[in-house]
């Protein structure tokens, strides 16, 4: 299928609806709309990005790393990219960050099959685990967008400045806005550090970036509690 018609399907107003299969459509090209409402479900949505070559990154994924946890979750977790565990698995948060992961969103009895879905700013893996660039970031947007369209959560935690970058467009440091409680398109987000980070930086004294994300995890329980009216 050329661009044009691609383009066509997604954007002409005097296209027939009946005419837009998305099945068939492939979004190889970036600058091909995904607008907002494209897809139904997850596994529709799934389905394409498996298809996807909007970026460099189609050429040297294994797996395509949509998400997992709770496709109605009241938390969505949003991280950079998936590394190496990933994308062979297809899973994200599976490797030693995810692994930490867990523990912090258990340490507040979260449960991620549960309250919990995970996803990432971009869906394949960057070579050597570099940070996703701004056009990867961008060519990817549609289905983070869509993603978070279709869970509908109350709360997102943004992990790691990529992420907040990529949702929000603030470029400062994570050092410098975790912890805070930020309003995006109606939804309250939560910058912390990522859990790779944590990795790097195992110290639990006060102050630190592993007892800031314990203070950060229990706010983000008590705002939880509150909007679910669950009494703590
Ligand atoms: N780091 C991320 O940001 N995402 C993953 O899925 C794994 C590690």
């Amino acid at each position: 299928m050329s661009s044009e018609h691609q383009l066509n399907l997604f954007g002409e107003s005097n296209v027939q609806e009946s005419s837009f299969d998305k099945k068939e459509l492939i979004p190889t090209d970036a600058k091909i709309p995904i607008p907002m409402g494209t897809y139904a479900d997850m596994i529709e949505l799934a389905q394409h990005c498996n298809q996807c070559h909007r970026c460099e990154l189609g050429k040297t994924r294994i797996h395509t790393v949509v998400g997992r946890g709770n496709l109605k979750a009241p938390i969505m977790v949003i991280g950079e990219a998936p590394g190496q565990n990933e994308d062979e698995t297809g899973l994200p948060f599976v490797g030693r960050a995810g692994q930490l992961l867990e523990k912090i969103l258990q340490s507040v009895k979260l449960d991620t099959e549960k309250d919990v879905y995970i996803a990432n700013i971009n869906k394949c893996r960057p070579p050597n685990n570099r940070v996703p660039t701004n056009e990867e970031i961008e060519a990817c947007k549609p289905y983070l967008l869509e993603q978070i369209r279709l869970v509908d959560p109350k709360i997102i935690l943004l992990t790691g400045a990529t992420a907040v970058k990529g949702i929000i467009g603030d470029k400062r440091g994570i050092t410098q806005i975790r912890g805070t409680w930020m309003e995006w398109e109606g939804r309250l987000c939560m910058p912390i550090f990522h859990p790779s980070y944590l990795l790097r930086n195992q110290s639990r004294e006060v102050g630190k970036p592993k007892w800031l994300m314990w203070q950060d995890i229990q706010t983000v329980r008590a705002k939880y509690n509150e909007m679910m009216g669950i009494k703590s």
